[in-house]
């Protein structure tokens, strides 16, 4: 039988691990994977996270289950740090679940359950990993126009006007905040008016949140998404812990769904808890805990937003110092969006040559798109990687 399999595409991203690994050279520099470096290019275990799992493990008493929503406390604190009172609490249903893209994945489902011939709608371009479930899922899939390759910039008039197309109770998903790839996000204003749009057409956003911290700031973040929220009758959310507490291995996510009435909690969480038991049958519990401890504790939740604003803030020097150099190498402004977009990641405007000629002559390894992470420069080294990417640019 598994003779049958056809090779699976590679996902671009995880391709890019292996391919790094597999270089000797010593001077080699990793742009790919979306996980935060510190300045030794490390991956640090948050302060508050190593706290409270010291806490967690003097005092569990039990491996026992939990529930299959997960654990409230935690779904709890991830609406109120999403959401904070944008929506009441008797609208918004929610499941833990194993990490941001298992609440993508969770809210799919939820999606094709409802409606198997919903359409949903995605940024061209996304992280690939949206059209990826899409599509696996036998879902109905539309893009809409989102980067202008000139600019790198927002193609705002290209993405209303194919948003123009949305039919009622289709489903556009939108990156909450710090847009992956590309790092060019949409203002306030511009949220407004697709939530006036989407309810105009009777569409239904879905937001995925998976950099709440990385950009401007916890709640400036999320501001856009919450005066969203405050205006649609329905909408889907789902947020990762992965990097706004480190916490990527142990697979932390909620899902959640806001509803048009509280009438339809009932209905809603029963097909949340058994799209939960048939896939996974009950979220990991452990690192769901340790982000409920560290957001219910004071002190913590104080460490916790110092350490992200550190992290959020050298994102932001290197961006400068990056944006400088290119500058200087290219004589030009052609490179500054890189000071002005916001997140972990920048899309350069390189050609597919260019990518493999950093790699191949420079060991500089970014994904195929000139998609790199910001937190993966070394700053000692900024000056040569702008050089090497003004020479191919
Ligand atoms: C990324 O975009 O690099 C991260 O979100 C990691 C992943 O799972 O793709």
């Amino acid at each position: 039988m598994l003779k049958n399999l056809t090779p699976q595409p590679p996902d671009k991203i995880i391709e890019m691990i292996g391919m790094f690994k597999a270089d000797t050279r010593t001077d080699k520099v990793d742009l790919g994977v979306g996980v935060y470096k510190d300045e030794k290019g490390k991956t640090p275990v948050m302060r508050c996270v190593k706290q409270a799992e010291a806490r967690l493990l003097a005092a569990q008493d039990s491996k026992s289950y939990v529930g299959l929503l997960g654990d409230l406390g935690f779904v709890g604190a991830m609406r109120d740090l999403v959401l904070g009172d944008a929506v009441p609490e008797s609208r918004v249903s929610g499941a833990q679940c194993p990490g941001g893209t298992g609440a993508i994945r969770q809210l799919l489902e939820l999606i094709k359950m409802a409606k198997p011939d919903a359409t949903i709608w995605y940024s061209d371009p996304t992280w690939p990993n949206h059209p990826a479930m899409v599509k696996h899922l036998g879902l109905q899939a539309k893009t809409y126009r989102y980067f202008d390759a000139e600019s790198c910039e927002v193609d705002f008039d290209g993405m209303m006007t194919d948003l123009g197309g949305l039919g009622a109770d289709d489903v556009v998903i939108l990156h909450g905040c710090c847009h992956n790839p590309t790092g060019a996000n949409l203002s306030g204003a511009q949220f407004a008016a697709i939530t006036d749009l989407l309810n105009a057409k009777g569409a239904i956003p879905f937001i995925d949140i998976a950099y709440q911290g990385f950009g401007d700031g916890l709640e400036e973040d999320v501001a856009a998404l919450r005066a969203m929220a405050a205006s649609v009758p329905q909408m889907f959310i789902a947020a990762s812990c992965s990097k706004n507490f480190g916490l990527y291995r142990d697979r932390v996510g909620v899902a959640m769904a806001i509803m048009a009435e509280p009438s339809e909690m009932g209905i809603v969480k029963g097909a949340m808890a058994s799209l939960n038991r048939l896939n996974f049958s009950f979220p990991p519990d452990h690192g769901a805990k340790v982000v409920e401890i560290i957001l219910n504790d004071p002190e913590l939740r104080a460490d916790w937003r110092a350490e992200l604003s550190e992290m959020r803030e050298r994102m932001l020097v290197l961006r400068a110092d990056m944006a400088d150099a290119l500058k200087r190498e290219t004589n030009s402004d052609r490179f500054e969006f890189f000071r002005n977009h916001r997140g972990m990641f920048s899309r350069m405007g390189l050609t597919g040559d260019a990518v493999v000629s950093l790699r191949e002559t420079n060991g500089i390894y970014m994904v195929g798109d000139s998609r790199v992470n910001v937190a993966g420069l070394p700053s000692e080294k900024i000056g040569e990687l702008a050089k090497a990417i003004a020479g191919v640019a």
